[in-house]
């Protein structure tokens, strides 16, 4: 039987899990803001196991579907649309992109919880929001190869966890399981296992790409299992979960 996927976002993450499910076999379905049409380019790159479609043509044909657009977009997505699908939950709150968001308490609700809220009749599982796009692609190896490295994955729905849980392993990742989406703050912007352990060596966050030609050209690191649970174990949660793509201060925005 065919495996597919759908993804909505066509941009920096959606194009790369793209990428990672054609060459795992799957079909991809993938839809943008702006409509099928401006995705010519991007399915010519794929191959024809990729297509372009509109968000509900996304929905029908897939089980498993990426939420791979702006935080901001989340309350823009169809509820009604998404119902029943299992949701990964890749977005992670940048103020800078996103604006203000008054929900918004890193403190107090996981971002993830916030996107259950939304899409209240689906499965939301969070993951592959902790890895950069560049290193999601360069360090996924194939299962039992001793390079492998591990993404956390959270959600209320054991089920649905375990079906993404599939999906990493097919595409070339282990999981940490986290547990319950209460507990995917520990995966956030500015938690210790947010993109630098894969990608620098030194594991204190530190806020965008200080060198853009290493950003993109870097292999990064392995990250283990083992790693990961380290990691996840030391997050200690505080008020400005955010992500920051340069110097920037919420309390002046
Ligand atoms: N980039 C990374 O390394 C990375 C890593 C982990 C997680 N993430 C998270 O992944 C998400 C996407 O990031 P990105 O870097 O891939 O962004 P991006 O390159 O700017 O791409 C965003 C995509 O979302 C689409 N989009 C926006 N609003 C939409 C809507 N209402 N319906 C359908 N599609 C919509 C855009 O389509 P149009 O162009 O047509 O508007 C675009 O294809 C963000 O939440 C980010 O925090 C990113």
């Amino acid at each position: 039987m065919s495996k597919s996927i759908g993804i909505i976002g066509s941009g920096m993450i959606g194009s790369q899990v793209a990428r990672l499910a054609m060459a795992a076999g799957y079909d991809v379905v993938i839809c943008n803001s702006r409509g099928p049409e401006t995705l010519t380019d991007l399915i010519a790159e794929l191959g024809p196991k990729a297509r372009a479609a509109r968000l509900a043509e996304v929905s029908s044909g897939n089980d498993i579907i990426i939420l791979a657009v702006p935080f901001a977009a989340y309350p823009k997505l169809p509820a009604d649309i998404l119902a029943g699908k299992i949701l990964v939950d890749t977005m992670n709150y940048y103020p800078e992109r996103d604006g203000i968001m008054g929900e918004v308490k890193t403190d107090k609700i996981a971002s993830s919880e916030l996107v259950q809220k939304h899409l209240v009749d689906s499965c939301v599982v969070r993951a592959i929001n902790n890895m950069d796009f560049v290193r999601l692609l360069s360090r996924a190896r194939p299962a039992g190869h001793n390079e492998r490295s591990a993404l956390p994955v959270a959600s209320d729905f054991e089920d649905a966890k375990a079906s993404v849980i599939n999906f990493l392993d097919d595409i070339g990742y282990d999981s940490v399981n986290m547990g319950a989406l209460s507990e995917s703050w520990r995966s956030e912007p500015t938690m210790p296992v947010y993109v630098n352990p894969y990608w620098r060596i030194n594991t204190v966050y530190e806020s965008g790409p200080t060198d853009v030609s290493s950003f993109m050209t870097a292999l990064g690191n392995v990250v283990s299992k083992e790693k990961v649970t380290d990691l996840l174990r030391k997050a200690v949660r505080h008020d400005k979960m955010y992500g920051s793509l340069g110097n920037f201060d919420i309390n002046k925005a």
